[in-house]
């Protein structure tokens, strides 16, 4: 069983690494993050029964673990990524866990197509810093189309990319859709370390 386990960790932890070779600025990070991340993105989240989730970038599903866990319904769950290979081995590892392959910059017609009520909350793993500006702007636009009263968008950001321009730009405009960001403390449990940002759309 252990075994099992640790077999499936570096099997993700492989193809991770393959896919951050041939695709760097979309996969954003050399390896998975760390449980101590996905703790950290899940903290204090209302993950009720009526509660729907959208996940933007699962990867190899470092956060989709502990989503699953804390999820009480698993139909509530979307996951959207881009890359075939990771959308394969996640739906091995997840069964009852819905994801699409496809492309952020489509989040609202994709997630729209599930039926689903409107996400209460939007995880991402998305390497925004790494994206050109306009496909920042695309991506935001549809997260914007997503929230609703009350909704939680999460994300993280390394602590050394945090001052790079296009990072302090993509809190910018976040900041100015919703209300200003919470940032945690530094992560120092994970490598890189990370800080997580939460915005919450007005409105209950
Ligand atoms: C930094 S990795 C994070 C993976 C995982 N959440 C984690 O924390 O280990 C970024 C992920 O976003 C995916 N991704 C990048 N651009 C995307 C896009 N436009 N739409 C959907 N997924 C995308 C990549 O394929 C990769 O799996």
């Amino acid at each position: 069983m252990l075994n099992n386990l640790v077999s499936k960790k570096h099997r993700g932890t492989l193809s991770f690494f393959r896919e951050f070779v041939c695709n760097p600025l979309a996969v954003g990070a050399i390896a998975p993050s760390s449980p101590n991340l996905a703790k950290a993105m899940l903290h204090n989240l209302p993950l009720h029964s009526e509660d729907t989730i959208l996940e933007l970038g699962p990867g190899t599903g470092a956060f989709t673990h502990f989503i699953r866990a804390s999820l009480p319904n698993a139909e509530h769950y979307v996951g959207i990524e881009l890359e075939p290979r990771f959308v394969h081995l996640l739906e091995r590892e997840f069964p009852d866990l819905h994801f699409i392959t496809g492309n952020a910059e489509q989040a609202f017609s994709l997630y729209q197509q599930t039926q689903l009520k409107a996400p209460s909350v939007i995880i991402s793993g998305l390497p925004f810093a790494s994206f050109r500006r306009q496909v920042q702007d695309r991506i935001v636009n549809n997260i914007h189309q997503l929230m609703s009263a009350g909704s939680v968008f999460r994300t993280f950001q390394y602590v050394h990319a945090y001052a790079l321009p296009s990072a302090v730009r993509f809190r910018h405009t976040m900041d100015e859709l919703f209300a200003t960001h919470q940032r945690s403390q530094v992560l120092f449990n994970n490598l890189p370390p990370a800080y997580v940002l939460t915005w919450r759309m007005a409105g209950c």
